[in-house]
């Protein structure tokens, strides 16, 4: 099964994609199972290596996960890759722009993976905010490498007095991770 993350991460390597590393993925994969994440959400999908590698842990637990990707050529990447993984039973993939997309979900989520246009993560972060409860986990990617291009984040943060770590993952890294009080 695990076959296909190798697939993905190979692909992703050739292609250019900035796809999370393996170490941030077992990293994000065991928080997802030490919290036991029943509903997650991510904003950009790319080619599927981080969705699927969440896929993995949700399915263990009967959790299930809704992903948004506005490009049009990434979310038709999907298609044979969840049949291969046999993960397409928990996978709500969204093929719209989540800016537009988020404010018209009704439920809730556990955990969200913020990982879309750099410049547009203060607008995902406010965005989701009233979709994630007490105790449950916002992460957001690359605060460290493109912490410029995140305008208005941490204006958000301090104007909210949103409590928040960051984590340097890897080598050239880090998350910032959210657990809402
Ligand atoms: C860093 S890549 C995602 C990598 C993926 N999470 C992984 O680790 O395998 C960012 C993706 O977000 C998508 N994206 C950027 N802004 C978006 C938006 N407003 N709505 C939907 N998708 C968006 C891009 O097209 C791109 O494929």
């Amino acid at each position: 099964m695990e076959k296909i993350l190798k697939e993905l991460k190979k692909f992703g390597i050739k292609n250019d994609i900035p796809n999370i590393s393996e170490t941030n993925a077992k990293f994000l994969r065991d928080l997802i199972r030490i919290k036991k994440v029943e509903n997650l959400l991510e904003i950009g999908t790319a080619n599927w290596y981080s969705t699927i590698n969440f896929a993995f842990e949700l399915k263990k637990t009967w959790g299930k996960l809704t992903t948004i990707e506005f490009s049009a050529r990434s979310y038709g990447m999907a298609i044979e890759n969840f049949k291969e993984a046999w993960v397409d039973d928990i996978i709500n993939a969204v093929n719209a722009n989540a800016l537009d997309y988020i404010p018209k979900i009704k439920e809730k989520f556990d955990f969200v993976f913020i990982d879309g246009m750099k410049r547009r993560t203060k607008d995902f972060l406010e965005l989701t905010w009233d979709k994630v409860e007490k105790d449950w986990i916002i992460i957001i990617d690359d605060v460290i490498k493109f912490s410029e291009k995140m305008v208005w984040l941490n204006d958000f943060l301090e104007k909210n007095n949103i409590k928040h770590n960051i984590i340097p993952i890897d080598v050239d890294d880090g998350i910032m991770m959210i657990m809402k009080d």
